[in-house]
């Protein structure tokens, strides 16, 4: 078992071209010599000047949503191989701020999943609970749920190149990190659903990260578990303390 570690940042919708370049700057020069794998994902306005201030660093460019469809009369989508073309290796699909504020559902982020593949983009598939569903106790069969359902038809030859992204929404830009023991259960909890769906190898092998107010005092805490294997950051990836994520 060598499962690569992943740092991606999602600077949300922050960031103009000209933001993003000094962020860039900034940025790569403090993760230079990291051998994990680094991603920022970006608005897609600024995904040229990234993936030009990134060339020759070891930092990959991500897209943060895409459509399911390869062209058409779908006003203010973008297609993943717009994506492609432009430089783009990663792309978030379903994470919970898309869910809420723009419908999106277990089915259209299975369709997401499967064209992301077609088109050898790397999704970084998010997952997590409300506040309501942890307290209440039913968190564990909702995250099964996401997963099986977002994953649906997804081939064992595929499934390992997709990186799954547990991110309590409670957790999400509030500052309250989830405690590393209820990350790891949840992430671990991930696992053994795609060992069920799939089989073990396939689980030892597939990336899981924690997401959710991470920041360069709790990451190494959060990294040390063993089934978290890196983070999807918000906040903290528009400060040069990404690079304390990075390097812990
Ligand atoms: P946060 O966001 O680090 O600001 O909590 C994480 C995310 O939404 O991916």
């Amino acid at each position: 078992m060598s499962r690569r570690r992943v740092v991606a940042g999602n600077w949300k919708m922050n960031m103009d071209i000209t933001g993003a370049k000094k962020l860039c700057k900034e940025l790569i020069s403090l993760v230079k010599d990291s051998e994990h794998e680094v991603v920022f994902c970006v608005p897609a306005i600024d995904i040229p000047a990234v993936v030009e201030e990134t060339k020759g660093s070891n930092v990959s460019v991500g897209a943060q949503n895409m459509y399911f469809e390869e062209s058409g009369a779908y006003t203010g989508e973008i297609a993943p191989s717009m994506l492609t073309d432009a430089g783009v290796r990663y792309v978030i699909l379903g994470h919970s701020e898309r869910r809420e504020y723009f419908c999106e559902t277990d089915d259209t982020v299975n369709k997401k999943i499967h064209k992301a593949l077609e088109h050898d983009l790397i999704p970084i598939f998010c997952c997590g609970e409300t506040l309501d569903q942890r307290k209440s106790g039913v968190y564990k069969d909702w995250i099964k749920g996401q997963i099986e359902n977002g994953l649906r038809d997804i081939s064992s030859s595929d499934i390992t190149k997709i990186i799954i992204a547990y991110e309590p929404i409670w957790a999400i830009g509030t500052g309250e990190t989830a405690t590393s023991d209820e990350a790891q259960e949840v992430c671990k909890l991930i696992r053994d659903c795609i060992k069920d769906l799939y089989s073990e190898s396939v689980s030892e092998d597939i990336r899981i990260l924690y997401g959710g107010s991470v920041n360069g005092s709790n990451s190494e805490e959060l990294f040390s578990k063993p089934d978290i294997d890196g983070g999807l950051i918000g906040g903290a990836s528009l400060k040069a303390d990404f690079a304390n994520i990075v390097n812990s």
